[in-house]
């Protein structure tokens, strides 16, 4: 549409106003990610930086969403999604975890892990609740607790080791508590939690009313099978299950972050509330995409597979940093690897980042973007997943540290 001239000048306003807003999210600036990103494509940089893959999807994926437009699966799909992909997920779930959720009344194919999350928080956190947030964290924890009025109360992982700290958590529980956000495997420090601390958080709840936001969107990536190493999903505790949002992302499973499909699997009366916001906030997701992945989960080759494709390239990428003067912190899930770089460079993290990017060619995240206090300790994150010539040739650059 293209708007009329005004015609009567005498009623034209000389100075048009765009009206000044108080900010809901005044703390919030541009995501690290973001900043990163265009930095390492200014300085020609390699970009291990943000969390997504170089390389393409399984053809085979894309042919099936091609495959569903052309069936005509083009209109809204039912608000919780479409019910073959519900019913897969629900199968995996139950193989993979022992956990059984009724696919018409306990799972939500949702826009992704971050709406999924987003809605969770404003359909469960009431003004003046506290939720707890272990830190580092994703970054889009905290303005989610901050728009729906309540307070998020961090709790740091144990420096150095990034295990959790249980008596911070239980010191951290009160009255007010309406949820805790675990994040395992966890983004940015890559550990996982073992089946020991999956145990204690239940039992540290047990007691309570507190609600359970399980961030797995890195489920399918845990090495060292041959170690006993394995993910130990809230759905498999009975005690954490019955109060959990178990929430996961196909965009990190498939290699699709862009489509931004993920779902969140949590008991009927949970899920009810959820299924509230969810309707209003983005009512339905795509619907081509959503018979592609329920297609395409027939088979489990694609996710039983996903450790060891990250594993062998996680061992590229750590055998060639053992080379340099970075001191590797351990890499047991998701596609990151974090390192100390105290002995190359006292600059903090954030100004090492600008400095590695723009100097050595190499994009990385600091840690210190992730804690609120931006608390420092010289650690920075890469993210492994990339084509194989892409870790070389950040390795080749890396080499001069
Ligand atoms: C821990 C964590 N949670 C959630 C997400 C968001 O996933 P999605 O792309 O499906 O929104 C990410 C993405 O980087 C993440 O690292």
């Amino acid at each position: 549409m293209i708007c009329a001239p005004a015609i009567n000048i005498d009623i034209a306003i000389a100075t048009p106003r765009t009206p000044v807003l108080t900010s809901r999210l005044p703390n919030v600036g541009t995501t690290i990610f973001t900043v990163m990103s265009a930095l390492a494509s200014e300085k020609g940089a390699v970009n291990l930086g943000q969390g997504f893959p170089d390389f393409d999807c399984d053809p085979q994926l894309v042919n099936a969403v091609t495959t569903a437009m052309q069936q005509g699966h083009n209109q809204y799909p039912p608000m919780a999604g479409v019910p073959a992909l519900r019913q897969a997920v629900a199968g995996k779930l139950a193989a993979l975890y022992g956990r059984s959720y009724d696919a018409g009344s306990e799972i939500t194919i949702t826009a992704g892990a971050t709406q999924a999350i987003i809605t969770i928080i404003l359909a469960v956190v009431h003004s003046g609740d506290e939720v707890i947030v272990l830190e580092p964290c994703y970054d889009s924890y905290l303005p989610g607790i901050e728009l729906a009025g309540g307070t998020a109360v961090r709790v740091a992982l144990t420096p150095g080791s990034f295990r959790p700290d249980f008596d911070k958590i239980q010191a951290a529980i009160g009255p007010k508590t309406r949820a805790i956000i675990v994040n395992s495997p966890h983004n940015p420090s890559a550990t996982v939690w073992t089946q020991a601390e999956m145990l204690q958080l239940q039992e540290i709840l047990a007691p309570t009313d507190v609600l359970l936001i399980s961030d797995e969107v890195y489920e399918h990536m845990v090495f060292d099978a041959d170690l006993g190493q394995i993910h130990h999903s809230a759905a498999c505790f009975p005690g954490l299950s019955a109060r959990a949002f178990i929430v996961s992302s196909f965009g990190k499973t498939y290699h699709v972050t862009g489509w931004k499909v993920g779902y969140v699997a949590a008991p009927a009366a949970l899920t009810t509330e959820f299924r509230k916001v969810h309707q209003f906030n983005v009512f339905t997701v795509n619907t081509p995409v959503q018979h592609a992945l329920a297609a395409y989960m027939a088979s489990d080759r694609p996710y039983l597979d996903l450790p060891a494709f990250y594993q062998r390239k996680r061992d590229l990428f750590r055998s060639g940093l053992a080379q340099t003067r970075f001191k590797l912190l351990p890499s047991e899930g998701s596609y990151f690897q974090c390192v100390d770089y105290s002995s190359i460079s006292e600059l903090s993290e954030a100004d090492f980042c600008h400095w590695l990017t723009a100097e050595i060619g190499v994009a990385a995240i600091p840690l210190s973007a992730l804690y609120a206090d931006a608390y420092d300790q010289r650690v920075v994150r890469f993210c492994f997943a990339k084509k194989d010539e892409t870790l070389q040739l950040a390795l080749q650059r890396l080499a001069r540290l």
